[in-house]
């Protein structure tokens, strides 16, 4: 039997982090759903196309190959992680990732995933639509100044420039924009675990996850 696990949360409360470790833990592929979204927005906008012109993004998402290597997304055939994580691609993606029928698209691709491969997810939307049957769900929160620091440490570690104070405002904007669409908002499944990340490190949340794992493999 195929095993998903189902990691959901805000921007910055850890997920990617955390969900890779978990990953080789199992030995599950990490799927990294933001990734995907981020794509559609980085090449949406090289193209000069907006979030309105539904039908052109369609059309391109079905020119893209996405998989995934050691963690990073692969987007025809190239390592485009890098890119995806500037901030100009975190200051448009949501309007991308509201549109319902871009949604549909990826959703379709990460559910082709969990068939083929034992998986581990993080999104906005995994435990509540795209890995609805899963056993294992996950919600990870954490306060939004939290957040905005491990983003903050993140971007300088990439010698990216960037202010504590932008980051948090688009932290804020966008747990309000993800939380509040019409589509598939960002919201704790009924059955998942919630973990307030505040003050944890990044092994104490590894070990709660992989824990509850184990005890539900084993019943
Ligand atoms: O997790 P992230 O910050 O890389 O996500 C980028 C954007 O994509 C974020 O604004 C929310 C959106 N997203 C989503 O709507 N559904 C998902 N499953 C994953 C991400």
């Amino acid at each position: 039997m195929r095993i998903s696990v189902a990691i959901d949360g805000p921007a910055g409360a850890g997920k990617s982090t955390i969900a890779k470790l978990v990953a080789k833990k199992f030995n599950l592929m990490y799927i990294n759903t933001g990734a995907m979204y981020r794509s559609v927005a980085l090449v949406a906008d090289k193209n000069g196309l907006k979030p309105e012109n539904k039908s052109e993004i369609l059309k391109m998402i079905k020119t893209l190959e996405m998989h995934f290597e050691n963690d990073d997304l692969y987007l025809n055939g190239k390592n485009v992680q890098d890119e995806i994580t500037m901030p100009h691609i975190n200051s448009i993606v949501s309007s991308y990732a509201s549109i319902k029928e871009i949604r549909e698209e990826l959703v379709e691709l990460q559910r082709e995933m969990s068939k083929k491969f034992d998986v581990i997810m993080d999104g906005r939307d995994i435990g509540t639509v795209v890995l609805k049957d899963s056993k294992f769900k996950f919600f990870l929160t954490a306060t939004p100044e939290e957040r905005a620091e491990r983003r903050f440490k993140e971007l300088k570690a990439r010698n990216i420039e960037c202010s504590y104070n932008e980051i948090l405002k688009d932290i804020i904007r966008r747990d309000y924009e993800d939380s509040t669409r019409a589509i598939d908002p960002l919201k704790k499944a009924e059955d998942a675990v919630e973990i307030d990340t505040t003050g944890l490190d990044i092994n104490e949340v590894t070990d709660k996850i992989c824990d509850e794992i184990n005890l539900k493999l084993n019943k």
